[in-house]
This record gives C-alpha cells, structure tokens and sequence, in this order.
C-alpha cells in the first residue's frame, strides 16, 4: 500500500498521560496529572440543559446547516460581538483545531509565522499542509517588523499556550490593527481567553470587522466542553469564509447538532449563563490561588513573564519534567513547544486544577 505520509507527529503530551497512567498502576500512588491542557477544577453543570434539549425533533436527528445552527451563529454573534457582527460572518467548527486546519490551508501566503513558545498542533497542521514554518520572538518583534510579515500571516495566542501569559490588550489592540493595515494576516486563536472573561468583554468587538483577522474560538476551553468538538470561525472576508464552508462540507458533512443546540442554550439562557459564569469563577480563582502559591514557592519561572502576567491556564515552573515526575507531577517540558535550546530545566504544567491537590504535591518542593 503506497501512502503520503505527512512525517507529522502523535500528541506527546498523550505518550505522557498514558506514562503517568502505568507509572500509577505499577506504584498504586496517586499522581496530579498537570501535563494535561484543560481546565480540570470543576464541570460545568449541564445536565438540566441537557435534559431540557428533545432528542425526538429534527433539529437533533437530522444533518445540520452547513454553516452551523442559525440560533447558534445569533448567539455567539450576541455573546462575542454585542450582536455587532453578522450570523453570515460566522462559520461553526468542530473546535479550535478544525478551525486552524481550514483556516492554515485556504490562506495563501508566503509564511505563516507563529508564536516562539507555540502549541504544538500548528506545526503538526501545518506538516500536512505542506506549509513552511516561521517564528516570531515576542509581539514587539512583530511590531518592528511589518516589512517582513507583508505577504504573511501570524498567529496570536493569547493568554499563551505553553507560557500561559497575558500581554497587554491595549498594546494587543494596537499591534492587530497595524498588522491588518499591513496585509498581513491575523490568525488570532486564543480559546484560552474567554475563560478570564464574561459575556462583557469587547476584545473581539474592536477588531472584528479589520478586513484581515480571521477569529478562531473554541468552546473547549471557556466553557470547558472539550468533548463536545465545537468552535467556530468568524471572519467579514466573503470570499474566505464561502471557500471555508466548502471545505468544511467536505471533511465533515456538518458539525454535530446536539453539541451545537447545547452550546446554544448556554449561551442564550439564563440558566446556561448562570451556569458558565459559575464554571468561570471557580476555575479562575483557582487559578489564581495556585500561581500565587506557586510565586510564594519561588517556583514560577520569571523570565518568561518580563513583560507580560502569569495568567493560566498554564505556567512555566522552573523544573524539568523529570525533577516533576519523581514528586508524581505530570508535566511536558518546555522544549516540546519551542526550537529554542536550553529549556530543559522548564516544564509547562496545568494550574487549573483544584487548590488543594495542588498544594499537596507541590509542598515537596
Ligand atoms: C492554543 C490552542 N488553540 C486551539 C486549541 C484547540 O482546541 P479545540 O480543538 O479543542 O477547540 C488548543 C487546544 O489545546 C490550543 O491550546
């Protein structure tokens, strides 16, 4: 059997979980797995949401509009752009990745320049599209160098997937809006964002109709319902988002309608809301709680965080996977998300996790 083989790679932050697994079975001690990358405080509540939903309709039973439920595309326009945009702006995904997977191979640029501490997956995606890779070192690089990105696109990550930091929205707002008077174009995937804000934030609102950004979102992360495969994509080019539908109807015939009519009634009911906004305090001051306990432990590693804030739902803790591992702390070390040398002491982990789990295994330190 002849195949293309794309040479990209397996998820080694999946090889980790399963390690810790057997290392589990084999010692019968318990282990914090902070390797993993969602939030893992506490559920959303939807089992009244769900019940709420009639299975026996065609609405449930029956393939979906291609584009995404119309009562879908209304809500996430009222939710993330304060009903500003356009439904016809919006195109539902199977989450963020399938968003970025369209969105990576219908673009037509010169490089697609990503983040220097990255998420693994753009490379993966971008090995099967046959797309070269480029790096840019931090957003003020960015700024000093619009020359270069003209016929480029970038991607902006932000609160970052592996550092976990924040920059500043209004330096963010201002280097978008330069980028797109540039040409270039911003590929701007930050499902980590939504989970640090509520309906109120306008971020997406200042930039949404720059002719040049293409939003990618997930409902993964800020409502945390990875398993559920579902985000979407929001761009005002016409042209793009007709060729992104056709791809879309290609690879997956429609994106699946329960997750979409769930999805839908926590964003536009008062009872989903309510049940958003509790799964978002929690996990948040959680958060909070463990990168501040980790600061008082010295064991946050500041040089990641000069000119930006350790937010989550990651942090880079200066330990290496292994110094982790034999406390029983899942980690995957930064080198795994950088073509930068000398990391090997650094391991990204996951803070959202309950606090005092959390303490337990970090007070061997
Ligand atoms: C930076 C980043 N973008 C996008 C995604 C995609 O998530 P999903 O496909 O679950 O929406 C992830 C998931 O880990 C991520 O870390």
């Amino acid at each position: 059997m002849k195949l293309n083989i794309s040479g990209a790679k397996y998820s080694k932050i999946t090889g980790i979980g399963e390690k810790i697994h057997n290392l589990e079975k084999q010692t019968g001690k318990e282990y914090i797995y902070l390797n993993q990358g969602v939030n893992n405080v506490c559920k959303i509540n939807i089992n009244n949401i769900a019940k709420s939903i009639n299975y026996n309709t065609k609405d449930i039973q029956v393939y979906p509009t291609m584009q995404g439920k119309i009562e879908l595309r209304s809500a996430i326009n009222k939710v993330y752009f304060d009903k500003k945009s356009d439904e016809n702006n919006i195109i539902v995904t199977g989450g963020g990745m399938s968003g970025l997977d369209l969105t990576f191979q219908t673009i037509d640029v010169n490089h697609i320049f990503l983040p220097s501490f990255y998420w693994g997956s753009y490379l993966n995606i971008m090995k099967i599209r046959t797309i070269d890779n480029s790096f840019y070192e931090n957003f003020d690089w960015l700024n000093n160098n619009l020359k270069i990105l003209k016929n480029s696109a970038v991607v902006i990550c932000d609160p970052n997937n592996p550092l976990g930091d924040k920059y500043n929205d209004s330096k963010l707002f201002k280097l978008i809006n330069d980028l797109n008077s540039n040409g270039t174009i911003v590929i701007i995937d930050s499902p980590y964002r939504r989970v640090f804000y509520n309906d109120n934030d306008d971020f997406y609102q200042k930039i949404y109709n720059l002719e040049n950004v293409i939003i990618i979102e997930s409902f993964s992360k800020s409502i945390g319902l990875s398993g559920q495969r579902i985000g979407f994509i929001h761009s005002t080019n016409k042209k793009f988002i007709s060729e992104i539908l056709i791809r879309l109807m290609y690879a997956t015939n429609g994106i699946n309608a329960f997750s979409q009519i769930l999805v839908t009634r926590i964003l536009d009911t008062s009872e989903g809301k309510l049940a958003a906004v509790n799964f978002k305090k929690t996990t948040v001051d959680t958060i909070k709680q463990n990168i501040e306990y980790l600061k008082s432990k010295n064991l946050i590693a500041k040089r990641f965080f000069e000119k930006s804030e350790p937010k989550g739902i990651f942090t880079i803790v200066n330990k290496s996977e292994k110094e982790l591992l034999d406390k029983r702390i899942g980690s995957v070390s930064l080198s795994f998300f950088t073509k930068k040398g000398n990391v090997d002491n650094f391991s990204r982990i996951c803070v959202s996790v309950p606090y005092d789990k959390f303490v337990k295994f970090f007070s061997q330190f």
